[in-house]
């Protein structure tokens, strides 16, 4: 039996490597423009970090994390995401000691075992960043409108922003003791999953896709009618701040999110255009993480993008990747003795920033050429006995296929003025 990558995981190969690197050099661009640090954190942390943090009774520590014990016998678990692991990095090297405000980024791999489709792996990227130590609503808004701004400039513009409120935790306490007496009256029509999540974790159940749910779910008491004037306040203080960004957004009262740390604002960005995957990125307000974690009382807000489902949106608004442009030299040795010329020529050019392809397969003049087309170059550069004899290169154009013989010592001169 053939090896093969493990399913729901997959291999990015070139040239599909250019939409990662293009994606990832504007998450760096609108991080740094929003002045943003980047956080680099394990892939690993101890069970417990996301047992406490993400929430016992969620879908992600209850059945799609990878846990296993290592030869110490500490149970650790791949990372399902990273709020957990920023705020418990942040609290262990007492980073809000120096500055009260931490804004920090951060992309990487995340393992959850869902079932696999269009969309959904078991090993998936996210780039994402949180905004910690305010409470006030500009913090939710600015990072709303980092999130944003990313999907729009990676070329994502079929999607929705939903927001709803949780409120604070009392509020939240409240709706749920609403909506579970709600829906004990509607038990036997609910599906078996929302039937248990009404004695764990209910408001999950508004998140439910089941028909018979939607039906019960649509005639649910509102979170919205049960704010309390703070609550109230931050949410329109939040969407004030979204329509002066021109940011476009609807109010989803059913938006809740499937991890437990949240209270406030909570959003997800969706689109149509995916089919059942069809959140491209979300977060919130989670004031209670650090509590929950031991750090203490600290606000923060923070999102995070699923890389590979905004690259199916930005590949399905975009179409096909255009053609890449030809960049770089395909350094030709023409006969044995050009070869070590060659070699060393290639690391003079090397060493001035240009992209240099050498021959290692002693092909022929003919072979080479079509190798230099295959890796596309703009430029071939041949070196043979007459070169090497007279100090010269030729060096052929291959967009528009001119051609013309140039001293050694003079090309880095042509090739980077061009
Ligand atoms: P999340 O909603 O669990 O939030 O994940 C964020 C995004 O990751 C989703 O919207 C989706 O695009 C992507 N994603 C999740 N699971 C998969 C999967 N199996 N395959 C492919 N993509 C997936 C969080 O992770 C929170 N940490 C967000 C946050 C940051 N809240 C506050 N700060």
């Amino acid at each position: 039996m053939s090896l093969q990558a493990v399913r729901g995981t997959k291999d990015i190969l070139p040239p599909e490597i250019e939409q990662w690197h293009a994606v990832e050099a504007i998450f760096r661009d609108v991080a740094r423009e929003f002045a943003y640090d980047e956080i680099r954190t394990p892939i690993f942390e101890s069970t417990e970090l996301f047992k406490r943090g993400v929430g016992e009774e969620t879908d992600i520590v209850g059945k799609e994390m990878y846990t296993f014990e290592d030869r110490g016998g500490d149970s650790l678990t791949l990372r399902p995401e990273m709020t957990a692991s920023v705020v418990r990095a942040l609290i262990e090297h007492s980073l809000l000691r120096h500055s009260p405000v931490m804004r920090l980024w951060y992309a990487g791999p995340q393992f959850r075992y869902d079932r696999p489709q269009k969309g959904r792996y078991r090993q998936f990227h996210q780039f994402g960043a949180e905004c910690v130590g305010s409470p006030n609503p500009e913090s939710d808004a600015e990072i709303i409108l980092v999130a944003y701004e990313t999907l729009r400039r990676c070329g994502c513009s079929a999607f929705t922003l939903e927001i709803n409120t949780l409120g604070t935790q009392s509020v939240r306490q409240q709706y749920r003791e609403q909506l579970v007496a709600y829906l004990r009256q509607h038990h036997a029509s609910l599906s078996a999953d929302s039937q248990r999540r009404v004695e764990t974790n209910p408001l999950r159940v508004l998140d439910s896709k089941d028909e018979r749910d939607r039906a019960i779910i649509a005639d649910a008491p509102s979170i919205l009618d049960v704010l309390d004037d703070d609550s109230r306040a931050h949410f329109h203080a939040v969407l004030s701040l979204l329509d002066v960004a021109n940011v476009p957004y609807t109010i989803n009262a059913t938006l809740v999110r499937g991890l437990d740390y949240y209270n406030h604002t909570v959003f997800e960005f969706t689109t149509t255009e995916l089919g059942t995957q069809n959140a491209i990125g979300g977060g919130g307000r989670y004031d209670p993480l650090f509590a929950m974690l031991g750090g203490g009382d600290v606000p923060a807000v923070g999102f995070s993008i699923g890389i590979e489902r905004m690259l199916l949106l930005r590949e399905h608004e975009q179409g096909a990747p255009s053609e890449q442009e030809r960049d770089g030299v395909y350094l030709c040795a023409i006969g044995e003795a050009a070869v070590l010329p060659a070699h060393a020529l290639a690391l003079r050019l090397r060493r001035q920033g240009l992209r240099v392809v050498t021959d290692v397969m002693r092909r022929s003049i003919k072979a080479q050429m079509k190798e230099a087309n295959r890796h596309l170059v703009k430029y071939a550069v041949m070196l043979g006995e007459t070169e090497l004899a007279d100090g010269t290169v030729v060096v052929k154009d291959l967009h528009s296929t001119e051609q013309q013989t140039v001293r050694q010592s003079e090309l880095e001169t042509i090739l980077l003025a061009s």
